[in-house]
């Protein structure tokens, strides 16, 4: 049975007709608890979904819906190592990497050890690249690292290294490479002294096309500059599940960081994946962030479900996709040093539930995971905030801000809160003709030219939006934010009945690159492609040096 054929989905597709056209200014009016009741706090970690098209009967419903999908029992499931990713028969295990005191999952089954000892390398290898101990050409020690990857292993170390800029080492470069376009790497090379700089490379497979391209780009350069055919050996490290394929590469064996298979690209950040972060913000802080993370696994999977984050979290986003229509969901924080949450967030979301067939491959007739997009709030308020106001669309919006700043502009920090809150107050709550009208009129305007401009001026409101609040960004807060979000995901699988940990919709597209690149230059070869490509081929043909 899907779960659109559940008695709590048929409640709540009835609410709704009955319900949810309701505004967010009577549904205020009416209960004047509603911030109080509609929010949850967790750590550092205030969330606030009163401004949310909802009301306590629509949470008991969709907690109903939780209920009936299982979620909890699905919660052990992955908690207690079962091969929940069915599609690549694995177990989903990366909340073992930030568990403190194994054994775990269990002790015939227990990934601890292996966890703790490559946490243990990342540390040794991390404090003495810190302490200038790391040496490279002529013994001259490492100034800059270039992470490697792209998805899963850049992202995330990328996202949290910004957002944990504040307490990065003051000299130590740390620098991210993931596209193919060489417009990436060849300005950063510039930069770069050969001498002092090392290279991550970071591929789970170890065999993606745009990793492997940028990780033999940087090879030649150091074998230009350094003329040594051994350069690789202190001038690269690895990080894959397939460490004889990182050997192979040339890099020295006990420089290869090891991943596993229960860990899924996406939800990597915590393993030797993060090795770039533990480097740039020290062992301490990224061992806080994987403590902060660590509570909210305790938290998600201890608490009952009206009071438990993630849960709430993920079922205010299926209310607004699958009851409300709301086809996308904006990120928007309020912190400069966020500006990568967004790109990380839509791989997380996307990536993991932008599926349309269930676990036993049934096809959904039912909405899966919204578009996912985002930009520094306070930037977008001057770009395409318009369209949220006034555009007529449902979006489903996320307003994030740290209380604290880690920059001493105290100004410009009351100044973004400000910002943050009134934005979110005047997508709830609009202006009326009746408000519009008294402005202007205040304003000495005359009435003919009210008239006109009424339509104009006037906000519908009732665009819905949640409020996340951290106390600052520390690296425990954040941790435990990426932990709340990466559960929202899971509770939201499940509940669509969906695989969560597979990505079988990237594959295509890879294949076919590969049979596209060499018909560049073989018109035979083009030949037995669509036309739409031949075209594009024969021009790119012509124009390209
Ligand atoms: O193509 C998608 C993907 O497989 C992601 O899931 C993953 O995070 C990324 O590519 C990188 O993969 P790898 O770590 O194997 O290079």
């Amino acid at each position: 049975m899907t779960i659109t054929a559940s008695p709590a989905w048929a409640a709540l597709d009835a609410h709704r007709q009955a319900c949810a056209d309701t505004h967010l200014r009577d549904l205020f009016g009416r209960d004047p608890q509603r911030a109080e009741s509609l929010s949850l706090s967790f750590d550092g970690i205030f969330y606030d979904f009163s401004k949310q098209r909802l009301t306590a009967e629509t949470l008991g419903l969709l907690l109903e819906l939780a209920r009936q999908a299982k979620v909890a029992e699905q919660t052990e499931r992955m908690f207690a190592g079962e091969r929940i990713n069915s599609s690549e028969d694995r177990s989903v295990l990366h909340v073992a990497l930030r568990r403190s005191a194994g054994p775990f999952p269990s002790s015939s089954f227990d990934v601890m050890p292996e966890v703790a000892a490559t946490r243990q390398k990342m540390t040794d290898f991390a404090t003495r690249l810190r302490d200038g101990k790391c040496t490279g050409h002529q013994g001259m020690p490492i100034r800059d690292v270039v992470n490697i990857g792209i998805g899963g292993s850049d992202l995330g170390p990328k996202m949290m290294g910004q957002a944990l800029r504040a307490i990065s080492h003051p000299t130590l470069g740390v620098h991210y490479v993931s596209n193919l376009d060489g417009a990436q790497l060849a300005p950063l090379l510039q930069t770069l002294d050969p001498r002092t700089t090392l290279f991550i490379v970071v591929s789970k497979t170890f065999t993606t096309q745009e990793t492997m391209f940028n990780a033999k780009t940087a090879r030649d350069w150091l074998r230009a500059n350094l003329g040594d055919d051994l350069v690789s050996e202190n001038h690269f490290a690895a990080v894959s599940s397939k460490p004889e394929r990182a050997v192979d590469f040339g890099v020295a064996s006990d420089r290869v960081f090891p991943i596993w298979d229960w860990v899924g690209g996406r939800y990597s950040l915590w393993s030797a994946v993060g090795l770039a972060l533990m480097i740039a913000i020290g062992p301490h802080a990224f061992n806080e962030m994987l403590r902060g993370a660590e509570r909210m696994d305790e938290h998600f999977r201890t608490t009952p479900l009206e009071r438990n984050l993630p849960v709430i979290m993920a079922l205010v986003g299926i209310w607004n996709t699958n009851f409300l229509g709301a086809q996308t969901n904006a990120v928007l924080p309020y912190n400069e040093s966020l500006k990568y949450l967004p790109s990380f967030l839509q791989q997380l979301e996307m990536e993991s539930n932008g599926k349309s067939v269930s676990f036993g491959g049934q096809a959904l007739d039912y909405a899966t995971a919204p578009i996912v997009w985002g930009e520094l709030g306070n930037n977008g308020q001057h770009a395409f905030f318009q369209l949220l106001h006034q555009g007529g669309r449902l979006v489903h919006c996320d307003f994030l801000a740290a209380v604290r700043s880690d920059y001493p502009l105290p100004a410009h920090q009351e100044a973004l809160l400000a910002n943050c809150f009134a934005q979110s107050a005047a997508l709830a709550f609009g202006r009326n003709e009746g408000e519009v009208r008294a402005g202007m009129a205040q304003e000495g305007v005359a009435p003919q030219a009210i008239a006109e401009l009424l339509p104009h001026r006037v906000f519908a409101g009732n665009q819905p939006s949640s409020t996340l609040l951290l106390t600052s960004l520390d690296p425990a807060t954040l941790g435990s934010l990426i932990a709340l979000y990466e559960h929202k995901v899971f509770v939201q699988g499940i509940i669509w009945g969906i695989n969560s940990f597979d990505q079988w919709g990237v594959e295509l597209g890879k294949a076919m690159a590969s049979r596209v690149l060499p018909a560049l230059y073989d018109q035979k070869l083009a030949s037995s492609l669509d036309a739409s490509t031949q075209r594009l081929l024969s021009f790119s043909r012509k124009h390209l040096k």
